[in-house]
C-alpha cells in the first residue's frame, strides 16, 4: 500500500477525500489508466547516438509493456481494495512499483533527450543549471566524469540520475531496475542503463553508449526541471490519465 500511495501521488490519480459509494469508488479507481506518451521526435532523430531500431523497440515495445502491465496491476489492485483483500493488495505492490517505475522513468527519459542538431542539446540551453553544476562539481567536465562513472558502476539493470534536492543541492544518484527517483528529489535528467537501451547498437560497449548519450541530452528540459518543482518534472505523466 505504500507503493500505491506513492504512485497515486506521482501519477496524480485523484482519489476523492469525501465519502463515496462503492460503485463511485470503483469507477474512480478503474479510470486510473495510463497510455504510452508520444515521443517528441522521430525514432531516427537521435542517430547516430541511439539507433532508430533501438528507439522504436524501446518506446513501442518496452515502454508499452510497462504501461500495459501497470494498468493490469492497478485494475487488480482496485478489485483487491474493493473486496478488502489485503494479501492481494500486498502481493500487487511489486508489480505496481516495477511497471509504474518503468512508465515514470521512460516518460522522463524521452523528454530529457533531444537530437544532437537541436539547440536544446547544447549546454548553452541550461545556463542556470550549468552555473550550479560548476559550483557543485568545479567544472562541467568533472561532473561529466562523475556521472559517467556512476552510470558505468551500475551492476545489472538500472538508471543514473542528476537530481536536485532542497537540502543538498545537486546530486548524482542511481536506481536499481525500474525504481524511480524517490524521497522528494527533482529528477533533472536520467539515463537508462538497461541493456535494451543500447545492446542492439553497442553490444557490450556500454562505455561507448554512455559517451554518446551526452550528445543527445536535452539541456533545455534539464534547465526547466532544475528551475521547477518535483510536481512539474512529473507533469508528462498527468497528461496520460
Ligand atoms: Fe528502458
Amino acid at each position: 500500500m505504500v507503493y500505491f500511495g506513492f504512485l497515486t501521488q506521482l501519477l496524480s490519480v485523484q482519489i476523492p477525500l469525501e465519502a463515496v459509494s462503492e460503485e463511485q469508488y470503483n469507477t474512480t479507481m478503474a479510470a486510473a489508466t495510463y497510455t504510452l506518451p508520444s515521443l517528441p521526435y522521430a525514432y531516427n532523430a537521435l542517430e547516430p547516438s541511439i539507433s532508430a531500431q533501438i528507439m522504436e523497440l524501446h518506446h513501442s515495445k518496452h515502454h508499452q509493456t510497462y504501461v500495459t502491465n501497470l494498468n493490469k496491476a492497478l485494475q487488480s489492485y482496485s478489485a483487491a481494495t474493493a473486496s478488502g483483500n489485503v494479501p492481494d493488495q500486498i502481493a500487487l505492490q511489486a508489480a505496481i512499483k516495477f511497471n509504474g517505475g518503468g512508465h515514470i522513468n521512460h516518460s522522463l527519459f524521452w523528454q530529457n533527450l533531444a537530437p544532437s542538431s537541436s539547440p536544446d542539446s547544447k549546454l548553452e540551453a541550461a545556463p542556470k543549471l550549468m552555473a550550479e553544476i560548476k559550483a557543485t562539481y568545479d567544472s562541467f567536465d568533472r561532473f561529466k566524469e562523475a556521472f559517467t562513472a556512476a552510470l558505468l558502476g551500475i551492476q545489472g539493470s538500472g538508471w543514473g540520475w542528476l537530481v536536485k534536492e532542497e537540502l543538498t543541492g545537486l546530486r548524482i544518484v542511481t536506481t536499481k531496475d525500474q525504481d524511480p527517483v524517490v524521497n522528494g528529489e527533482v529528477p533533472i535528467f536520467g539515463v537508462d542503463m538497461w541493456e535494451h537501451a543500447y545492446y542492439l547498437q553497442y553490444l557490450n560497449g556500454k562505455a561507448a553508449y554512455v559517451q554518446n548519450i551526452w550528445n543527445v541530452i536535452n539541456w533545455k528540459t534539464a534547465e526547466e526541471r532544475f528551475q521547477g518543482t518535483r510536481e512539474e518534472a512529473f507533469k508528462v505523466l498527468k497528461s496520460q490519465l
